[in-house]
């Protein structure tokens, strides 16, 4: 386990569900418009937009914060943010080989924008806040030319940066106070500002886009007018359409072969409005989406456009016929737990903030979701025969859904007093173990006539938070793992602790071998330890991960392997008996908070802080 993971083999990624809908301009069709391109984490997706299937870019340490692609869709580049004090990373990725073509370090802690010029000569990215500067790099040797403060030292961020569409000298950055027309001086590496005047206008700029023949460039801004600028002149040409009718502001806009523009906004409004006139006016009804727009991307000068939003969704529009089809969908907070029915593995159910939802294994594709507004779920169980999805919330709720229609199948009030925060139904689907906030565990019987559970002990010995509930195979006692420093194996039918184990840390989760004999726990203190269930007695302790808690653990049914995953966003493939690590899965970039194997050892399902679901294929 001490071995760096270089010396370990790599689990193969299959899938994700998810996208980074918070990076502005982060979706892009790629020019062969058969792929759409979008960041995860610290990761950059490839997925085909026929077969759906997806390829990986990895290679940054950090999530990705901006994703551009050249005129001709030979090079991709993005660019990371990084802890203070360090440097973040630039990618120029070879798109035909779906390798790393070049790595560019110069910028501090974040890569802002990027923008490749229209023959792909040149390179041009703008460092965050804690940087401020803009670098033009040579795309044939991967060299800085020349680089500059991106703005004066009055003004405040500078968001945004395009290149002109046929000069390779030419580039426009903007931002809170700032808005250049830039001259690539190539002869004396320097490149020139040119201070574009907007008169009276106060605005702080979030994208740009220049025309067709470079005479106009349009600025969208967070007070939700589009700015023309005259790209010569660099005086406002006009501007529009009156305040407030994109509230929240314009994140992207796209100019059409019309000329006509396509306008994404903070308040989910996409609208289609007139670009050549003084009075800007939608062309068409606007839609809405949910969540906020930050991304449109063209496919080809065709009649389709896709939307991204921070609600990690993406939608794919259809001029024809206005409609709007959400192409892929994935939690956008924190991934509290997943499961999978028994015996089946074609579906899995994960939870994350006031949302359930169930996906297809095999397409990703959402099939159900639950919500309850407003509301944190912290936990989900199959009941074994499938009829019931069993929930745990922090209203102190158990809600018991209807897996197929999602409808709200019972309730059950008031279970605990401080959030219910682990859940595990028993084989014969007669029980119901919860567990709370308050450290409580109780057991509720479900009545055969009326299929309402009804509380049947309470059981008090934990200090503070259940964090997992376990049941033993072939029924009769039940572990409970908890913050308080213990694992509880508790008799089902006196509803008496039979078993205690302590240690000096925070229990995250808990497994039983399918023989019963033995259980394994893994927490805050970082170790995976094995006891005996019969005298509590400890077998063995194996360092798990190097750094971070381990969050969640499962086992194969024939006990012969366990995985885990924890704050080091490892996945890890472990041999039971010899307690050693042999694969290991890079791809996570939060905080990995539970995982599972699909029943039929096919693949490794893991779930993140940051939203992400990761499907691995389980080696064989
Ligand atoms: C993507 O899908 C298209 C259409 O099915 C196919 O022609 C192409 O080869 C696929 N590309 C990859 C890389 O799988
Ligand atoms: C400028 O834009 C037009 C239309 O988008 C395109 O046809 C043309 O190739 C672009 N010019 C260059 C140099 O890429
Ligand atoms: C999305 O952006 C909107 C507007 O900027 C903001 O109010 C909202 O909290 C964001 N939602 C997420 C999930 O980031
Ligand atoms: C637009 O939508 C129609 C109907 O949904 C569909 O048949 C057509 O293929 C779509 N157009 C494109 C370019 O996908
Ligand atoms: C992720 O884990 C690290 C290390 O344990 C911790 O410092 C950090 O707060 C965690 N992140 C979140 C979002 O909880
Ligand atoms: C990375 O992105 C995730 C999800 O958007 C976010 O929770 C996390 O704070 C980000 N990390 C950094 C270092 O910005």
């Amino acid at each position: 386990l001490n071995m760096p993971c270089d010396d370990l083999n790599h689990l193969e990624l299959v899938s994700t569900i998810g996208f980074n809908g918070n990076v502005n301009r982060g979706l892009i069709i790629h020019p062969d418009r058969e792929h759409m391109i979008y960041p995860l984490g610290s990761t950059v997706i490839i997925r085909n937009l026929t077969t759906n299937r997806q390829e990986f870019l990895t290679g940054h340490k950090n999530n990705v914060s901006c994703l551009t692609v050249s005129k001709s869709g030979k090079y991709l580049a993005s660019g990371q943010v990084t802890h203070m004090g360090f440097k973040a990373d630039i990618i120029v990725w070879d798109y035909e080989k779906r390798s790393l073509l070049y790595r560019l370090t110069l910028h501090k802690v974040k890569v802002e924008a990027l923008a490749f010029s229209p023959n792909e000569l040149y390179l041009v990215s703008l460092g965050g806040q804690d940087d401020g500067s803009v670098v033009v790099w040579n795309m044939k040797t991967a060299a800085a030319v020349c680089g500059s403060p991106a703005a004066v030292q009055s003004a405040g961020t500078t968001f945004t940066v395009n290149y002109a569409n046929n000069s390779d000298d030419i580039f426009v950055t903007a931002g809170e106070g700032t808005l250049r027309v830039w001259e690539l001086d190539l002869q004396n590496r320097k490149i020139r500002p040119l201070e574009c005047n907007m008169g009276q206008l106060k605005r702080i700029v979030k994208c740009v886009e220049v025309d067709e023949n470079d005479h106009y460039f349009y600025c969208g801004t967070t007070s939700g007018d589009i700015l023309k600028m005259n790209m010569k002149t660099k005086l406002v040409a006009n501007y529009g359409p009156a305040k407030g009718k994109f509230s929240r502001g314009i994140a992207d806009i796209k100019i059409l072969k019309t000329g006509d523009l396509l306008v994404g906004a903070g308040d989910g409004t996409v609208a289609l409005v007139k670009g050549n006139s003084d009075k800007y006016g939608l062309v068409k009804p606007a839609m809405k989406v949910q969540g906020a727009v930050t991304s449109i991307a063209l496919r080809g000068e065709g009649h389709q456009f896709f939307v991204g939003t921070n609600k990690s969704q993406i939608f794919r529009f259809n001029f024809t016929d206005s409609a709007m089809t959400p192409i892929v969908s994935a939690h956008y907070e924190p991934v509290a737990d997943v499961a999978f029915p028994v015996g089946c593995s074609e579906l899995f159910a994960t939870c994350s903030g006031d949302d359930i939802r169930v996906w297809h294994t095999l397409t990703s594709r959402e099939l159900l979701r639950i919500t309850v507004p407003n509301m944190i779920c912290h936990a989900i169980e199959f009941m074994q025969d499938g009829h019931s999805l069993i929930s745990a919330w922090e209203d102190g709720k158990i809600r018991a859904f209807l897996p197929e229609s999602g409808k709200l199948h019972y309730t059950i009030d008031n279970a605990h007093n401080s959030g219910v925060t682990a859940i595990a139904t028993t084989e014969d689907c007669k029980k119901i173990i919860s567990g709370g906030g308050e450290g409580q565990v109780r057991v509720w019987d479900i009545s055969e006539r009326t299929n309402i559970p009804r509380l049947k002990e309470a059981m008090k010995e934990h200090k503070s938070a259940i964090t997992c509930i376990k049941v033993r195979p072939n029924g009769g006692e039940c572990v409970t793992a908890s913050d308080d420093g213990t694992c509880i194996i508790w008799d089902l039918c006196r509803f008496v602790r039979k078993q205690m184990v302590m240690s000096n840390t925070l229990f995250r989760c808990v497994c039983y071998h399918p023989m019963g004999i033995q259980i394994i726990t893994s927490g805050t203190d970082r170790k995976v330890a094995y006891w005996e269930t019969f005298d509590g007695s400890q077998i063995r302790e194996v360092e798990g991960s190097k750094t971070g808690s381990i969050n969640g653990m499962d086992i194969s049914p024939d006990g012969t392997a366990v995985i885990t995953g924890g704050d080091d966003k490892l996945i890890k493939l472990w041999d039971y008996n010899e307690g050693a690590v042999h694969w290991v899965g890079e791809g996570h970039s939060g905080n990995v908070t539970r995982v599972k194997m699909c029943p039929n050892r096919a693949y490794i399902v893991s779930v993140s802080q940051d939203g992400a679901i990761l499907i691995w294929r389980y080696p064989q």
